[in-house]
């Protein structure tokens, strides 16, 4: 029996090759085995849980696009009769980028981007006219040209009278333009008393 034993074993590590008994290589090749599949496992997850996480963000990015917020162009300056007579005023220039102009018994809304390259003129009320700084254009209180590289007037944006409140609404997306004879045209400007 003893015999039998050592000439088994002896068989085994014949098998083996390498002088180990052939039941620890098979174990040690089971433990292999079992390593390589956990890394597989592993890898394969990862590549999954990134698949999972490009879907959800392709989705959100569906959900909230990038969107930009503009300012409307159609927005409410206050009642005509609250604008000085003869008078330029800066408040909406920032947000909306136009002047209110009220001129004798006019009133008209100036889009400030200069006509030479679109930067924004000022005015400058003590010399009574809008400079551009870029160039050196200028356009008087009415917006007509003076000097400078501008080859035309400033634009005027459409005003009119909300008949429910009395607010002048000004809606800068609808211009009129000098040189097509346009400023004297219904919507160009309001008159005021
Ligand atoms: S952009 Fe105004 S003068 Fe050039």
């Amino acid at each position: 029996m003893a015999s039998q034993e050592r000439n088994g074993g002896a068989r085994d590590r014949q098998a083996s090759g390498d002088g180990r008994p052939g039941a620890a290589r098979r174990a040690e090749s089971r433990r292999l085995s079992r390593r390589g599949f956990l890394g597989w496992a592993t890898t394969g997850w990862i590549a999954f849980t990134a698949a999972i996480g490009g879907c959800f963000a392709s989705f959100g990015r569906f959900l909230f696009p990038n969107v930009l917020y503009e300012s409307p162009t159609r927005f409410k300056v206050g009642r005509p009769q609250e604008f000085a007579p003869n008078s330029v005023d800066t408040r909406f220039k920032e947000e909306h980028g136009l002047w209110i102009v009220r001129d004798g018994g006019r009133l008209y809304a100036l889009v400030a981007v200069c006509t030479h390259l679109g930067c924004p003129p000022e005015w400058v009320e003590s010399q009574g006219r809008f400079q551009c700084p870029c160039h050196g254009s200028g356009f008087l209180r009415s917006g007509e040209r003076l000097d400078g590289p501008a080859p035309r007037a400033l634009e005027r944006a459409s005003v009119r009278v909300d008949p429910e409140d009395g607010q002048l609404v000004v809606d800068v997306a609808v211009r009129y333009r000098e040189e097509l004879g346009q400023w004297d045209d219904p919507g160009a400007w309001v008159a005021v008393g």
